[in-house]
C-alpha cells in the first residue's frame, strides 16, 4: 500500500493525533513565528503548531497526505533559513538518505531544529518494523542522532527518550500488512508485545543553528 493509500489511516491514528512528543514539540517550537513541518503524514505536527498561532508549511512527498507542498526531506524547495522552526515527527526512519535529509532541515531552519523519532532497539525489532513496512529504513540510536545533527552543524542543546505504547492491531493494519506478514512481525517482537499492546523506544533531539557561522 503506498504513503497516499494509507493518508486517512494516519489522520486518525491515536497513536499519531496525540502524545507526550507531540506536546514536547509544541513546548520546544515556542516563540517560533514561522514552522516547517517535514514529512507531515497525517498534519499532526501542523495542526498543533497551527493551534498555539505558528504560521506552518506542511511537506511530504505523498499527495495523499495532502501537504502544502509535495517534496522529499533530502531536497526541499524553500530558501535558506526560511522558517524559525523545522520538525520532523517519527518520519525519519523512512529517508533514504537520513543524512541528506538532516542538512536540508539545518539549512531551511532559521533556528531550531526538532526531530522525534522511534530509537533503534535491535535487529529483531529492525527486521519486524521491514516485514510490517517495507519502506523502513532504518532506527538510529541517541548517539546516531548527535552524529547527524553535529554533522549538519548544529548544536544539540536537548535530549529526551520517551517509552511509547502503541496498540499492535492497528499498528499492523495501518501498514496494510497481510495475514502471512502480521504473524512474522508479531512472532518477531514477541517478548516486547503485552496485553495487545507494544512499547517503542522514542527519542525527541533539539539542535540549534549554530551562532558562530560565516555571515
Ligand atoms: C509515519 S508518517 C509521518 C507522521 C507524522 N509526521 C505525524 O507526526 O503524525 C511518515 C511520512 O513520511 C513520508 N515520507 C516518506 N519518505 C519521505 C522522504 N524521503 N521525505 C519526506 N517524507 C517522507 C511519508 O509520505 C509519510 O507521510
Amino acid at each position: 500500500m503506498s504513503w497516499s493509500d494509507r493518508a486517512q489511516l494516519y489522520r486518525d491514528s491515536v497513536a499519531h493525533r496525540e502524545g507526550e512528543d507531540l506536546d514536547l514539540i509544541v513546548e520546544w517550537a515556542k516563540g517560533a513565528r514561522t514552522a516547517l513541518d517535514v514529512a507531515t503524514g497525517g498534519g499532526h505536527v501542523a495542526r498543533r503548531l497551527r493551534e498555539v498561532g505558528a504560521e506552518v508549511v506542511s511537506c511530504d512527498p505523498a499527495p495523499g497526505m495532502q501537504p502544502d507542498v509535495l517534496c522529499r526531506a533530502e531536497d526541499m524547495p524553500f530558501a535558506d533559513g526560511s522558517f524559525d522552526v523545522v520538525v520532523s515527527r517519527v518520519a525519519a526512519h523512512h529517508f533514504e538518505d537520513v543524512k541528506a535529509a538532516v542538512v536540508e532541515m539545518a539549512r531551511v531552519s532559521g533556528d531550531r531544529v526538532l526531530v522525534v523519532d522511534n530509537l533503534y532497539m535491535d535487529d529483531a525489532a529492525e527486521a519486524a518494523d521491514k516485514v510490517r513496512d517495507p519502506s523502513h529504513v532504518r532506527n538510529y540510536s541517541e548517539g546516531d542522532w548527535r552524529e547527524l545533527f553535529e554533522s549538519a552543524g548544529l548544536l544539540v542543546d536537548e535530549v529526551r527518550r520517551f517509552e511509547k505504547p502503541i496498540e499492535f492491531e492497528p499498528w499492523i493494519e495501518r501498514s496494510g500488512s497481510s495475514v502471512a506478514e502480521s504473524a512474522q512481525v508479531r512472532a518477531l517482537l514477541a517478548d516486547r508485545i503485552e496485553d495487545g499492546w507494544i512499547t517503542l523506544d522514542r527519542i525527541a533531539i533539539r539542535g540549534l543553528r549554530s551562532r558562530n557561522e560565516e555571515p
